[in-house]
């Protein structure tokens, strides 16, 4: 029997000098079963590397509650050095070092993931007015070279995705890591898309959710807020596209992975 896992490694998962080593242990039991992908985020570390660089980032919110990066091309380089360069570097030193045949990508190798630009974005502003803005360097996944990846996990390579896309005009384009991952899971047709985070599951009332329906969806969104969201509507996507469930846990427990697979832990998305 083969298991087909998608994981993302959230943003906190990745700061410190060195991994966390039951999550490392978890992806090594996955690794056996030839058929783990892994895509991280960052986004901390991005704005950490632009103010450095004396690049102040700035922040919108759609509509909708959606928070992101206003990416212009400056941005999108530093983006694309920090993701693909620092970030995605660092995940796969660690596992190499830990024995996993991790190959890093981003979505420009191989033409990986192919995005169109976002033309315009509605955002509200300051005064709570609604307003349209030039899209500036943020996509929206068209496609995923998946033969690229079953090529390479049927080598024995686990990929390590950064959530960079190549834009219709070769151009760096920065594409939410949550919408990635389930984009690379629908892609790879994944039984179980796990967003490994900082906290154990979605919440409510002060309380772990620990099953939600893709119906129920839609009547708890008012309550969860900003990152929770944003993976509950990447959870949604995956599972309509086909992948069986979708589980959003901690990746700083024991057994992270394993635990959350076997039912134990973390919040279960499903039909
Ligand atoms: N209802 C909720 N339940 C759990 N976490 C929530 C909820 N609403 C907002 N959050 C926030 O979402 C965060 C996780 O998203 P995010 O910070 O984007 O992490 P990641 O880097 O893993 O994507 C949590 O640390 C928490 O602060
Ligand atoms: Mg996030």
């Amino acid at each position: 029997m083969s298991l087909r896992v998608v994981v993302k490694i959230g943003g906190d998962l990745l700061k410190g000098e060195s991994p966390n080593l039951p999550l490392i242990e978890d992806l090594k039991a996955l690794v056996k079963e030839k058929g783990l992908v892994i895509v991280h985020g960052g986004g901390d570390l991005v704005t950490e590397m632009a103010t450095k660089l004396g690049k102040e980032q700035k922040f919108v919110v759609s509509p909708e509650g959606f928070k992101s990066r206003y990416t212009d091309r400056e941005t999108a380089e530093i983006y694309a050095m920090v993701m693909a360069g620092e970030i995605n570097t660092k995940i796969v030193g660690f596992l190499q070092s830990f024995g996993i045949n991790a190959i890093g990508l981003s979505g420009f190798d191989g033409g990986l993931l192919r995005a169109e630009r976002k033309e315009r974005l509605v955002i509200v502003d300051e005064q709570g007015r609604k307003r349209a803005i030039e899209g500036g360097y943020t996509g929206k996944i068209t496609s995923v070279n998946s033969r690229l990846l079953e090529l390479l996990m049927g080598e024995g390579y686990t990929p390590v995705i950064s959530p960079l896309a190549m834009g219709m005009k070769f151009e760096p384009l920065n594409v939410d890591g949550d919408r990635t991952t389930s984009a690379v899971a629908k892609a790879i047709k994944a039984d179980v898309v796990i967003y490994l985070t900082d906290v154990e599951g979605v919440m409510l009332d002060g309380k772990i959710v620990p099953k939600i329906s893709i119906v129920e969806v839609d009547g708890l969104l008012k309550d969860i807020g900003a990152g929770m969201s944003t993976k509950i509507h990447a959870a949604v996507d995956a599972i309509k596209g086909g992948v069986g469930r979708a589980i959003i846990t901690s990746g700083f427990v024991d057994r992270p992975i394993l635990d959350a697979l076997e039912g134990r832990r973390g919040t279960v998305i499903s039909l």
